[in-house]
């Protein structure tokens, strides 16, 4: 049973995001029973909530029971014995969770549940560029849609994409959608002595895309110790100014172990706001930025999708695109989990 007073001594340790981010006592009263009601419907429906570091820190705090990067929510999906995934993010990752655990139904509570990568390439995009680059491996990012992922041989996460990039058997890969991560694959595979053509596709994310390396250095000027942890999804010329790059989750472990003065985040606020509970000793700075999509995730919505679900609230898949998607996951698996080559 969660009480306002307990969220409220949680949630009030959140300090960037703005006012989608700022927690009152009186916000925290109307929350607390939601979120107890969530709680129950989710043992009598017999459901389990996945959700993204990204989403709103009431989401995260009061009902999720797992929480995560996109590679480790696959392995909970994949792993979850509840009859319902209620998958509090974005469609790509429900969707995942739907090919990787095809006898569950899979909810997705939010209707503005797209991607700026996910959304930037089509099938029918995939299909073109390999008739242009025959030879090539196609190697996407996990942020794509089961369509995508069917057309393409393996996918990635921002976990695993260098080791797998080096990994599969082949000098000619392309990588889809996202073009700052393929410039940072490019530079990881030179740093590593690996010759590899890299084609990309153009696609950004449009949350750390903005990102920029004179704000670094302006920060770095500002706070003596700074340690600047990003995104893969970010530019180089942010990585280059970075102290450590990782997936949400990779960044989140790496702060455990680390006593700096002072961290910039450059990843959506939502892994900020984790932290902050998580570890409310550790000074940040700077802002952080909000993705609008996994932001669009709400409790009231939760509760809906728990108490009737709409048709479009169910991720359905073709079952021959499911069929091509998982072998395409069960790759990255493969390489994700083959003995290290150093
Ligand atoms: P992670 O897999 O690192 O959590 O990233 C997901 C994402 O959408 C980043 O923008
Ligand atoms: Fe997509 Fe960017 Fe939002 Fe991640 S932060 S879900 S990549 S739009």
């Amino acid at each position: 049973m969660m009480t306002a007073d307990a969220l409220y001594d949680k949630l009030r340790r959140v300090k960037l995001g703005g006012s989608t981010c700022l927690y009152t006592p009186e916000k925290c009263e109307e929350m607390a029973p939601l979120i107890n009601e969530i709680e129950t419907l989710k043992h009598e429906k017999n459901a389990v909530i996945l959700a993204h570091s990204y989403v709103s820190p009431e989401i995260v705090e009061g009902v999720a029971d797992y929480v995560g990067d996109s590679y480790a929510l696959s392995k909970d999906a994949m792993k979850a014995d509840a009859d319902i995934i209620v998958f509090v993010a974005v469609r790509f990752m429900g969707e995942t969770a739907k090919i990787l655990n095809p006898t569950k139904q899979v909810l997705i509570p939010a209707e503005l549940n797209g991607c700026s990568l996910a959304d930037s390439i089509t099938a029918a995009d995939v299909r073109h560029e390999r008739d242009l680059f025959p030879d090539h491996t196609f190697v996407c990012y996990i942020n794509t849609s089961a369509e995508v992922k069917a057309e393409c041989d393996v996918c990635v996460t921002s976990s695993n994409v260098d080791d797998i990039i080096e990994r599969v058997p082949t000098d000619k890969v392309y990588f889809v959608p996202d073009r700052l991560m393929g410039l940072n694959i490019r530079e990881e595979m030179d740093r590593r002595g690996v010759r590899k053509d890299i084609q990309l596709w153009n696609g950004t994310c449009y949350v750390h895309e903005e990102y920029d390396p004179d704000m670094i250095r302006y920060l770095r000027a500002e706070h003596e110790g700074l340690k600047v942890l990003s995104h893969p999804e970010c530019s180089p010329g942010v990585l280059h100014l970075s102290d450590f790059v990782g997936s949400t989750s990779q960044l989140l472990d790496h702060m455990k172990t680390d006593d700096s003065p002072a961290y910039l985040m450059l990843t959506e606020c939502g892994l900020t706001a984790r932290l902050q509970i998580e570890m409310p000793e550790k000074k940040f700075v700077g802002s952080c930025s909000l993705c609008r999509y996994m932001k669009a995730n709400n409790l009231a919505d939760i509760k809906r999708v728990l108490v009737e679900p709409q048709p479009q609230d169910f991720v359905t898949l073709d079952p021959e695109v499911m069929k091509r998607a998982r072998a395409c996951i069960d790759a990255m698996f493969h390489y994700a989990e083959a003995p290290s080559l150093s």
